[in-house]
């Protein structure tokens, strides 16, 4: 049984936007899988603060297509590969912000048992690669979903001395300090074979996620103000 898989991504000057797009190139090379790629939605402050620099706008403006990425995508979902870029070694504020409306989906356990996986974009190879996405798995871990990530044996393209991104935890790219370098082909790769790897993790679970009675017990705490 194929799978429904679904990239919510935030990106501020479009490394993880083209990441976002490999994963999804790879998700739908497993025969059946649809495919759905969001954007998480901006926020005000930020879309003010950068409103006048030239790369924050053209990048805005080549993703402006993407529809946002809504709580019907999540159920929807079989699979959700999660892209964002670093802030001091954690997902941005961005995407904390759209797992923050999820109070809803998590209560009635709509997340449990989906593949997830998570892919970023660093400024520097030392700056975050690893602890972005370990840091971003832990508010999956409450959602309950099943965490895929990028095994050295199948990724060649993580193992060796080279300033490269990626880690067997997830995708990465390296933007450089300026935000010059665009992701290189051994960077693509490896976001490929996560989007094909949830698409296969994903169709193996979904069997056993829509017969497992999911939601939660009457007397668990509620954090339902949204969603
Ligand atoms: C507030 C802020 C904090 C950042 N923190 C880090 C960091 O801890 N480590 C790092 O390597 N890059 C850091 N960066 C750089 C971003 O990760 C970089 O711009 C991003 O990976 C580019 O991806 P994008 O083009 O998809 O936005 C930071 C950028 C901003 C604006």
């Amino acid at each position: 049984m194929p799978a429904n898989v679904l990239i919510p991504f935030y990106s501020t000057f479009g490394h993880v936007h083209q990441m976002a797009l490999a994963v999804a190139e790879g998700a739908r090379s497993v025969p059946g899988t649809e495919v759905r790629v969001r954007r998480i939605p901006e926020l005000e402050a930020a879309r003010a603060a950068m409103s006048g620099m030239e790369w924050y706008v053209k990048a805005q403006e080549a993703m402006a297509d993407i529809p946002e990425a809504t709580h019907d995508d999540l159920r929807w979902a079989d699979g959700i590969v999660w892209g964002t870029p670093t802030r001091y070694g954690n997902m941005t504020a961005q995407m904390k912000q759209f797992l923050d409306t999820l109070g809803g989906l998590w209560a009635k356990g709509e997340l449990e048992d989906k593949a997830t996986g998570v892919f970023t974009s660093t400024a520097n190879v030392g700056g975050g690669q690893e602890t972005t996405i370990l840091t971003s798995l832990v508010p999956l871990l409450h959602f309950g979903m099943v965490f895929v990530g990028t095994p050295y044996g199948q990724n060649p393209g993580i193992f060796g001395a080279e300033g490269r991104g990626g880690s067997p935890y997830g995708p990465g790219t390296v933007a450089g300090p300026d935000g010059s370098r665009q992701p290189i082909e051994s960077e693509l790769q490896v976001a490929r074979n996560l989007g094909s790897r949830v698409a296969l993790v994903a169709a193996a679970l979904r069997p056993v996620r829509l017969k497992e009675p999911h939601g939660q017990q009457p007397d668990a705490p509620a954090y339902r103000t949204e969603g």
